[in-house]
């Protein structure tokens, strides 16, 4: 039995970085460093619209969703080669378990890619190398999901899917991200046939109806996002009786001005609810911080969250995983462990 009460607050942070803790919402194009976007633009010779580091990272100033995935877009761009996956991927990995993730599910965008003439093959290999010496040489169980971009056409995500599938044993499901415009029931109706696991991002800039209907007809297994559906009790109570999950981005709500600030961010008020809240970075490189910073930060913004708050959502992140129930018992007894002794 684990001493919640006996644990004091001035423990937090550290407790906080050590406890393992899977990533479930990590968009691997918004883990680009400003020094690897121009370390990969001088390596491939692609000219960037911006003379150096700091006035890219300067530029980085967000009003909502679209302004962000204007810049992030452009990002991607010194992307060519199956080594610059690698190496973005691997960068991540490297952070990642120096955070003590010992899974993450990444999500890539291949239309971002294959839009400028970039082979999925290319996009896939490299990123499904750097997961295999992820799980060798650092011990994190990591799994790729393909996203379709929603601002395109479901045509265009059924294409993708087709090209994608020479390679359907190197991701283990879809999600759908780009601003919140429409659905594709009949692309993800394929997906599921296809065994694939299923996400969407929803209820982020959206109101609760698009998470309904990523319910409903798209039968996700994981809202992303999902903070916006507190407007809608029903919801509310729905989402904790069927367990759904909510990937939270803390750090992501604020620079995208869903939040005004992480004080008046809503994670404590989504785990009082019963949700299956997770905490996750999106797009690090771009909105101030990797994992064991947006929880540190967002427990230091919000003094109701408590240690067993903080074991919930560990918790919560090995249950809405996609890994095997073996495996998660084994995490749960790990994360146990660092709770016991603290
Ligand atoms: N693509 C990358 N980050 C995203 C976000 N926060 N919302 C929607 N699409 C994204
Ligand atoms: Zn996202």
């Amino acid at each position: 039995m684990i001493d919640f009460d006996a644990i004091p607050r001035a423990k937090l942070p550290a407790l906080l970085r050590a406890m393992p803790k899977a990533e479930l919402h990590i968009h691997i194009e918004g883990s680009l460093e400003p020094e690897l976007i121009f370390k990969l633009a001088k390596r491939n010779g692609v000219a960037l619209n911006y003379p150096s580091v700091e006035a890219l990272r300067a530029a980085y100033a967000f009003t909502d969703l679209q302004s962000f995935l204007d810049i992030y877009y452009a990002g991607a761009s010194v992307l060519l080669k199956e080594e610059d996956f690698f190496d973005m991927a691997w960068a991540y990995f490297e952070k990642a378990a120096a955070d003590n993730v010992v899974h993450a599910e990444l999500f890539f965008d291949p239309q971002t890619h294959t839009a400028r003439g970039v082979p999925i093959e290319t996009v896939i290999r490299g990123l499904h190398h750097a997961c295999q010496r992820a799980h060798q040489e650092l011990g994190i169980g990591a799994k790729l999901i393909l996203c379709f971009l929603r601002h395109l056409s479901e045509e265009d995500a059924l294409v993708t899917l087709e090209q994608a599938l020479p390679y359907r044993e190197h991701f283990i499901g879809v999600g759908l991200d780009s601003s919140e415009r429409g659905h594709p029931p009949r692309v993800f109706a394929r997906c599921r046939e296809l065994g694939l696991h299923l996400v969407a991002h929803a209820g982020e800039e959206g109101p609760p109806e698009y998470i309904k209907s990523a319910l409903d007809v798209l039968h996700v297994q994981r809202i992303d996002h999902g903070v916006r559906c507190v407007e809608d009790a029903e919801l509310v109570k729905r989402l904790a009786r069927e367990r759904m999950p909510l990937t939270v981005c803390p750090f992501s709500n604020v620079k995208l001005c869903v939040f005004k600030s992480l004080q008046e961010h809503n994670l404590k008020a989504l785990l009082d609810a019963g949700l299956c809240a997770t905490v996750n970075s999106d797009d690090p490189a771009y909105f101030g911080g990797y994992l064991n910073q947006n929880f540190v930060d967002t427990f230091a913004a919000l003094p109701a969250l408590t240690a067993r708050d903080a074991w919930q959502l560990a918790r919560n992140s090995f249950d809405a995983s996609f890994a095997s129930d073996a495996q998660k018992k084994q995490w749960t007894a790990r994360l146990d462990a660092v709770f016991a002794t603290a």
